[in-house]
C-alpha cells in the first residue's frame, strides 16, 4: 500500500476484453433499482450476532456503532454495478457476488458442516440457512471461484476475483480504479471493507481515535504478513520488559501457602467517613467477590480505629454466598451498623451537595489537580484495595484464590505509588501518560461532580498507570493502537464481574457506551493486560493501492473521490466527542509518525450531534464538499438509523441543499438486541442514494402532487411485482416486505422532490438552509407528509378494499394491517413502530399485547379489556373494537342473537347499509389472515360475518 494515490485514467489489461473505459458512465446503478434488502438485513444481523467473530472487534471492542462490513459490501458494489433492463437477472447476479444464492449457500452449510458435501439445499428459510452457514467471509476467496463465467457473461467484464471486478467497473463508470471516500469513517468498517474489494480509500474523521481505528483495520487487521510479524515480536518483546520491570519492583508476586504466587486481579473500593457514626466505611455494592469460587467480603468492626477490617473467605455455603449480596451502597445511601444502630447516609449527603448562587450543582469533593494520581488523605472519597485474586505463578495451570489484604500486599502497593509518583511529571511530559484536562460535557461533567476528578489520568489508579505508562513508552504505532483496547478493560471505571469467567472477569469501561463511575472496581495485573494486548488479531487482505487516512472534519477533506459512503453521526446517542477524549489523553503527545498529522483534540465544537440547526448546517457543509470532490457521475450512500419521521424532512433538505438528488432509499435492519439498544426502541439502517442534480428544473405543488402519486404507486407495484415474479421463479420468500414497500414510498417522494431545483417559484436549496424556529412546519415537511399519505394508501392489506380502507380510523388500519403482517411472520417490534408512525397512531401499544424487540403481537379479541371499550381507548366506538369483542362473546359461547344486538348497540351508525358492508368485509379480511396464527379466532370472524350478512333487520 503507498500513500500516495495510483489513480489515474488505465484502460487496465483487465478491462482490454470487457467494459470500455466510461461505457458506464451514465448507466444507473443497480443499487438505484434494485437490492435484496430482507436477505441482506438476515445476513447483516448474523454479523453483528457474531460479535467475537467480527474482523475488526479485537481492534477496540468499546466501539459499538459499526455498520457491518456485508451491509458495506452490498453498498460498494451496488453503486459500482449497473441496473440492466432485467431487474430480476440483476439481482441473480447480485446475490451470487454476495454468496446469497442457493449454490452458494451450499458450500457456506458445507463449510460449517451442517450439508454434505453435494448434497442440496434443505427446504428451509432464508434466515434459517443462514443461521446455519458460515458467513462468507469466513470462508475467503474460493468461495466466490465458481460464479466468475456467470458474473461476466451478464456484465461484459472478464473479472475473476473482487477487485478484478471493481476495476473493471471503476474504469467503465469512472475511467479508473474507483475511488471510495468515506468521510464518517469512525472504527473503519466502511473503507475496510472498500480496500478489500480492491477500491482505493480515503477514509477520514473529526477524531483521531477513531482514525487509529481505521487505521490499525488497514494496518494491523490488513497488515502483510512480514508486518503482523514484526508486530508480534513488538509485543512480546514489550511484554517480557514490561514483566521485568514488575518483577523487579516485586509489587505482583507473593509466597504463600509454600508456593509462588502471582496477582490476577486488584479489587478496589472507595472508603469514606460516614458523618453519623464517625466510622471509615468500604463502599462496597455487594460483599460477593466471586461466585466461581463462593468468596465474600466480611467486614470485621474495629472499634478502636472506627474502621472495617476486611477479611476474604473463599469456599461459602451458598446461603452465606446470597447473604453477602447486599454490601454498604444501597441505593443512593451509605448503610451500616454499629452496636445494633443503623446508619444511613445518602450519598449526596457524603459529597457535600448543594446549588451554587447561580443555581449550578456542586458539592465538597475536592478537584483533583494535575500531578495528582490517587486520593490525598484528607479527601473524602479513598481509594482502598479489599481484595487480591492470586494466580499460581508456574508454567500450566495453576491454582487461583481469593485473598484478604495483607501488610505485605499494603507495602507492595506503597511500591507502586511511589515508582508511579516519582516518574509521573516526567511521563506527562514526554506523552507516556495523560495530562490533558477533562473538559465538561454530557458524559464529562460527572466525573467531576461524583468524584472530583479533572483530568484523564484520574480516571485510571497507580497500577493501572504503572502498566500504561510502562507499554506506551515502548509501544509503536501499532501497539499504541491496540493499546486502547487494555485501556478500556482497565480503568476505574472497569467494574468487577464477579458472577462471570470462573472467578470472574473486570469488564470494559465502555460497556454501555458511558462514563459512568463506579464505587468498587478490578484491576488487571501485567498477565491478564498483556492478554489483552497479545491478543491476535484476525488478517484480511487489503487489495488497495491507495489508502489515505485522515483526521479532518468532512467538510474539509479533499478527494478526489467517486463513490463516498457515510455513516454520519446522525442523533447519535453515543458522544462519541466526549467519550473518546478516554484514548485521545494518551496518545496525543507521543507523536508516532504514523499519526503525527492528526489533531490531537476530539474538536468537539465541530463535531456534527443534535438534530437541530447546527446538526443540519453541519450535514450541509459536509455533503457539499463531499459532492465537490465527486465527478458529476459519482454516487453517495447515506446510512443513518431511522428514529423521527422529521429525518424525511431533514434528509430532503440536507440533499437540497448541496445540490444533490436522492435516487433510491432502502431499510435494512441492522442493530441486534444487544448493541446500543435502549428500551425496546429497534433500529434498523435506511440507506439514501444520492447523486449531483444536473439540471436546473422547476415545479408547483400541484403538478408535484400528481407526480408524487404516480411515482409513489409506480415504485410499490413494481417492487410487490417483483417480489411475485422471484416467488414464480425461484424463491418461496418475499423479495420485499411491507416495511420496504413502506420505505420505498419515501425514496419516492425524495426522488420526485429532491429532483426539482425550483417549487412555486423557490430556490430550494436556499430555502432547505433557512433557519427553523422549533415546531416549525416547513413546505417540505407537508410535501412529505403528502407523500407519506400516498406510500401508505398503495399498502392496503390484500383483501381490504380501497374504499371500506379510507373509512377507517389510523389504529384501525395500524391493527388490521399488523394482524396481517403477523400472519406473515413479523414480529419485530421496528415493524410495528415504522407502521405506527406511517399510519400517524401515537398510542399504538394500547393495541397491544407484547411489545418486545423481537417478539412483538397484537392483543387477540379475548386479550382486550372491558376498558379498551371505553371513551379512553383509542379504539372506542370504532367498527373494529365492536368487531373484536363480538368475536371474544362467540368465543365464549353467547347466543349469537346476543352477540348481534351488542355489536349493533356498540358500532355508531349500525343499520345503515354501507356500515355493515364495512363489518363484514372486515370480519372476512380477519377470518382470512387469523387462520394460520389463531384458527379459533378466524373462525369466530367468519362466523360473525356470515350472521351479519343474514341478519333480518
Ligand atoms: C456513526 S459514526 C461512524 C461509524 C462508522 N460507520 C463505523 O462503522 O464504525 C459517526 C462518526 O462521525 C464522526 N464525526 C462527527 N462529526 C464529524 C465531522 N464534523 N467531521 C468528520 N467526522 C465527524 C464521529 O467522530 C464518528 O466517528
Amino acid at each position: 500500500m503507498t500513500t500516495a494515490s495510483k489513480n489515474k485514467q488505465v484502460n487496465s489489461p483487465a478491462n482490454q476484453n470487457g467494459l470500455p473505459p466510461f461505457s458506464l458512465k451514465d448507466a444507473p446503478s443497480l443499487i438505484e433499482q434494485v437490492l435484496p434488502v430482507q436477505k441482506l438485513s438476515i445476513e447483516s444481523y448474523k454479523e453483528k450476532m457474531s460479535s467475537h467473530a467480527q474482523v475488526l472487534v479485537s481492534l477496540g471492542g468499546y466501539w459499538k456503532g459499526r455498520k457491518p462490513l456485508v451491509l458495506n459490501k452490498a453498498c460498494i458494489l451496488g453503486c459500482l454495478l449497473p441496473a440492466s433492463q432485467d431487474a430480476i437477472k440483476d439481482l441473480e447476479i447480485f446475490e451470487l457476488l454476495m454468496g446469497m444464492d442457493d449454490v452458494t449457500m451450499a458450500s457456506r452449510l458445507v463449510a460449517s458442516k451442517k450439508l454434505g458435501l453435494g448434497e442440496s439445499l434443505p427446504k428451509q428459510s432464508y434466515r434459517q440457512h443462514v443461521a446455519d452457514a458460515k458467513r462468507p467471509e469466513e470462508i475467503g476467496d474460493q468461495l466466490f471461484d465458481p460464479i466468475w463465467p456467470r458474473v461476466n457473461a451478464h456484465i461484459g467484464t472478464t473479472a475473476s476475483s473482487f477487485p478484478e471486478l471493481v476495476e473493471q467497473l471503476g474504469v467503465a463508470r469512472f475511467g479508473h480504479r474507483p475511488v471510495v471516500a468515506d468521510t464518517f469513517c469512525g472504527s473503519g468498517q466502511i473503507p475496510f471493507e472498500a480496500a478489500r474489494l480492491g477500491c482505493d480509500v480515503v477514509a477520514s474523521d473529526l477524531n483521531p481515535a477513531a482514525c487509529m481505528l481505521t487505521w490499525g483495520a488497514m494496518h494491523i487487521v490488513g497488515g502483510n504478513s512480514k508486518a503482523r510479524r514484526e508486530l508480534l515480536a513488538e509485543q512480546h518483546r514489550i511484554a517480557e520488559e514490561v514483566r521485568e520491570i514488575i518483577d523487579e519492583l516485586g509489587v505482583e508476586s507473593a509466597e504463600f501457602d509454600g508456593k509462588a504466587w502471582r496477582g490476577k486481579t486488584y479489587l478496589y473500593c472507595l472508603e469514606a467517613r460516614c458523618p453519623a457514626s464517625g466510622w471509615l466505611v468500604p463502599l462496597l455494592t455487594t460483599r460477593q467477590v466471586s461466585k466461581g469460587r463462593m468468596a465474600i467480603a466480611d467486614l470485621v468492626p474495629d472499634a478502636k480505629s472506627k474502621r472495617y477490617d476486611i477479611v476474604i473467605r473463599e469456599d461459602v455455603s451458598a446461603r452465606e454466598f446470597t447473604n453477602a449480596k447486599q454490601g454498604t451502597v444501597i441505593g443512593e445511601a451509605l448503610v451500616h451498623s454499629v452496636d445494633a444502630v443503623e446508619y444511613r447516609t445518602a450519598i449526596k449527603t457524603l459529597r457535600g451537595d448543594f446549588r451554587t448562587e447561580d443555581g449550578n450543582a456542586s458539592n465538597r469533593l475536592r478537584q483533583w489537580e494535575v500531578h495528582d494520581f490517587k486520593p490525598r488523605s484528607d479527601d473524602l472519597y479513598q481509594e482502598r484495595l479489599f481484595a487480591v485474586q492470586w494466580q499460581e505463578d508456574r508454567q500450566g495451570r495453576g491454582d487461583y484464590t481469593f485473598r484478604t489484604v495483607t501488610q505485605d500486599d499494603l507495602l507492595r502497593e506503597q511500591v507502586v505509588q511511589d515508582y508511579v509518583g516519582k516518574h509521573l511529571v516526567e511521563w506527562q511530559s514526554k506523552g507516556w501518560l495523560p495530562e490533558m484536562r477533562i473538559e465538561p460535557g454530557d458524559e464529562t461533567t460527572r466525573l467531576y461532580r461524583e468524584r472530583g476528578w479533572t483530568h484523564w489520568h484520574h480516571l485510571f489508579n497507580p497500577r493501572q498507570l504503572l502498566l500504561g505508562g510502562l507499554t506506551l513508552q515502548r509501544a509503536g504505532a501499532a501497539v499504541a493502537t491496540i493499546l486502547n483496547q487494555a485501556l478500556n478493560y482497565n480503568s476505574k471505571l472497569s467494574m468487577w464481574n464477579r458472577h462471570n469467567g470462573g472467578g470472574g472477569v473486570v469488564q470494559n469501561t465502555f460497556s454501555n457506551q458511558a462514563l459512568n463511575t463506579l464505587f468498587d472496581h478490578g484491576c488487571r495485573s501485567s498477565s491478564t493486560w498483556f492478554a489483552i494486548l497479545n491478543k491476535p488479531h484476525k488478517s484480511a487482505k487489503i487489495r488497495a493501492n491507495s489508502v489515505r487516512i485522515k483526521c479532518e472534519s468532512a467538510d474539509s477533506v479533499v478527494g478526489p473521490f467517486d463513490l463516498c459512503i457515510t455513516d454520519p453521526p446522525y442523533g447519535d446517542a453515543v458522544k462519541y466527542e466526549e467519550i473518546l477524549e478516554f484514548f485521545i489523553a494518551w496518545h496525543r503527545k507521543t507523536r508516532h509518525p504514523e499519526f503525527a498529522s492528526w489533531v490531537w483534540d476530539s474538536r468537539r465544537a465541530l463535531a456534527i450531534h443534535g438534530e437541530d440547526d447546527g446538526f443540519r448546517n453541519g450535514m450541509v457543509a459536509s455533503y457539499r464538499n463531499a459532492a465537490a470532490q465527486m465527478p458529476d457521475n459519482g454516487l453517495q450512500v447515506i446510512m443513518f438509523t431511522h428514529q423521527s419521521t422529521g429525518i424525511w424532512s431533514d434528509m430532503a433538505n440536507i440533499v437540497w441543499a448541496c445540490g444533490l438528488q436522492v435516487t433510491a432509499v432502502w431499510y435494512v435492519a441492522t442493530e441486534t438486541d444487544s448493541a446500543l439498544r435502549q428500551g425496546d426502541n429497534v433500529k434498523g439502517t435506511n440507506l439514501l442514494v444520492v447523486r449531483k442534480r444536473r439540471e436546473e428544473q422547476k415545479t408547483n405543488r400541484d403538478d408535484l402532487a400528481w407526480e408524487l402519486e404516480e411515482e409513489v404507486k409506480r415504485q410499490v407495484e413494481t417492487l410487490t411485482g417483483l417480489n411475485q415474479q422471484a416467488r414464480g421463479l425461484y424463491r418461496n420468500e418475499n423479495l420485499f416486505e411491507d416495511a420496504d414497500l413502506q420505505m420505498a414510498g419515501y425514496a419516492a417522494a425524495l426522488r420526485v422532490l429532491t429532483q426539482y431545483e425550483i417549487i412555486d417559484g423557490k430556490r430550494m436549496s436556499e430555502e432547505a438552509c433557512r433557519p427553523r424556529s422549533k415546531g416549525e412546519k416547513t413546505a417540505v415537511d407537508s410535501l412529505i407528509d403528502f407523500a407519506v399519505e400516498v406510500a401508505n394508501r398503495c399498502l392496503i392489506p390484500q383483501g381490504i378494499s380501497e374504499s371500506h380502507w379510507r373509512e377507517l380510523s389510523p389504529i384501525e388500519r395500524f391493527y388490521l394491517k399488523m394482524i396481517g403482517m403477523e400472519a406473515g411472520g413479523v414480529s419485530k417490534l421496528d415493524n410495528y413502530q415504522n407502521f405506527a408512525k406511517a399510519f400517524k397512531v401515537s398510542d399504538f401499544r394500547s393495541v397491544m399485547q407484547s411489545a418486545k424487540a423481537n417478539s412483538s403481537r397484537l392483543k387477540s379479541s379475548e386479550e382486550f379489556k372491558r376498558n379498551d371499550m371505553s371513551e379512553g381507548s383509542p379504539l372506542h366506538n370504532t367498527p373494529l373494537r365492536a368487531i373484536l369483542y363480538a368475536m371474544m362473546e362467540l368465543g365464549k359461547d353467547l347466543d349469537t342473537d346476543d352477540v348481534l344486538a351488542h355489536l349493533a348497540m356498540n358500532v355508531p351508525n349500525y343499520y345503515a347499509q354501507g356500515t355493515r358492508d364495512l363489518i363484514v368485509a372486515l370480519c372476512q379480511y380477519l377470518g382470512t389472515v387469523l387462520e394460520s396464527i389463531r384458527p379459533d379466532e378466524a373462525s369466530q370472524a367468519r362466523v360473525l360475518a356470515q350472521s351479519v350478512r343474514n341478519q333480518r333487520l
